[in-house]
């Protein structure tokens, strides 16, 4: 890591367990020539001293809205904050954020900022799950507030699961990267996402359970690095990310039309839609009426939008999905060769069709590389920065 980072952070902390990793957090990006204001909530003085904090800092350690002479502190902290970054942010301090309470300083200097606000989540994982802190997550990211983690593993209370914060090494290099430039401003990224719908007759269709929750969520996460994106969605419920263009299709054909017209300015083509396989060969303009007889479809392949892309002259930077229900690792392998693509996002079906989480594996030249299991918008960032390092370093096959 670099000396030469020249800015400054607020870094709270709240009164969890996981606080002791705030103390290598702080060491890491003082290393990194950021200068670290560390604020606490009075709980987290139970867990880690701010003795400890001021020397790793140098700085003093503000927890009392009222210590400061002016009793302007959480104005004046937040003024000169970057970043804020709460880590270790406990529930009952996420619930406060959701709700815009501000009863101490940490979180009033929440409500005062004008900077991006990073959170980690380190908590028991019932804690976690539970549907009230699901509920203050939602609103945070709709606020715009950025996730960083939290993971699975062993915790605390000798429990295994959802809640782990993330290591401080882990932290140090997410926050450092929400301080770059833009890695793909000026980068144009086609993606397709959701189901396609491929019509029997005029009511019936053959369909599949995609929400197009992974594929906006990535769209998110590519616009958030500055890409210029373009989104063939298949029919969703979903909003358009922001800054994105969308161009919504039904049939697979209509999708693969979507895509020829927009590949050829494209940098990085990412195909997380769940293209229907086949689609009925000739589907009737009536309803067709019930009978007794039985009745056979005729189903004819559709084309395979991905391997047509990855097989151009010049193709973009192509990155494949593969949901599997079983023997995930050999099947996705095997896809990612017969494609022809140098990065493929490999998940079990059964855990992500429709579902707001998953667990994700990525194949690359190097090997495969584990996304532990979080929330799409999580791994999305993740699968991007990936992608974009992929591609930023020409590994394109
Ligand atoms: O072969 P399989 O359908 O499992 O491959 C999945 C990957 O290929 C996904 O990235 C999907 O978006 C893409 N695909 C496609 N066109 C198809 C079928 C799959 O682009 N007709």
């Amino acid at each position: 890591m670099e000396h030469t980072l020249n800015k400054r952070i607020v870094l709270g902390i709240t009164g969890g367990i996981a606080a002791y990793k705030a103390a290598e957090l702080a060491r890491l990006l003082v290393k990194q020539g950021i200068t670290v204001q560390v604020v606490m909530t009075e709980a987290a003085t139970h867990f880690i001293t701010p003795a400890t904090m001021q020397a790793l800092t140098g700085n003093p350690v503000l927890i009392d809205q009222w210590q400061d002479d002016k009793g302007m502190a959480h104005i004046h902290s937040s003024r000169i904050a970057e970043t804020i970054v709460i880590a270790p942010a406990t529930a009952d301090f996420i619930s406060k954020l959701a709700h815009g309470l501000a009863d101490d300083l940490l979180s009033t200097l929440c409500l005062a900022r004008d900077c991006p606000l990073l959170v980690a989540p380190a908590m028991n994982k019932q804690m976690w799950a539970n549907v009230a802190t699901q509920r203050n997550m939602q609103r945070l990211l709709a606020d715009g507030v950025t996730l960083l983690g939290p993971a699975s593993g062993l915790q605390a209370c000798g429990e295994k699961g959802m809640g782990r914060m993330l290591e401080a090494e882990e932290l140090a290099q997410a926050i450092v990267a929400t301080f770059g430039t833009k890695e793909l401003a000026g980068r144009k990224i086609l993606i397709t996402a959701g189901p396609t719908y491929e019509a029997i007759d005029a009511v019936r269709g053959i369909t599949n359970r995609s929400s197009g929750k992974m594929g906006y969520a990535i769209a998110q996460a590519a616009t958030e690095m500055g890409a210029e994106v373009t989104l063939v969605s298949g029919p969703t419920s979903l909003t358009k990310p922001n800054g994105t263009q969308r161009i919504d299709v039904t049939s697979a054909a209509e999708m693969f039309d979507a895509v020829k017209q927009h590949v050829d300015s494209a940098d990085i083509f990412i195909a997380v839609a769940a293209v229907a396989d086949y689609r009925v060969a000739q589907p009737s303009e009536q309803k067709i009426k019930k009978s007794d007889a039985a009745l056979t479809l005729e189903l004819t392949p559709n084309p395979d939008i991905l391997a047509y892309v990855a097989n151009l002259p010049k193709p973009p930077f192509c990155v494949g999905f593969a949901a599997e229900s079983e023997k995930l690792r050999e099947l996705a392998t095997e896809k990612r060769k017969k494609k022809n693509i140098p990065l493929l996002a490999a998940n079990l079906a059964q855990n992500a069709i429709g579902s707001d989480e998953n667990e994700i594996v990525l194949f690359d030249d190097d090997g495969e590389h584990v996304l532990p299991r979080a929330d799409k918008l999580t791994l999305a960032r993740a699968l991007m920065r990936h992608a974009t390092s992929l591609y930023l370093k020409g590994n394109a096959k």
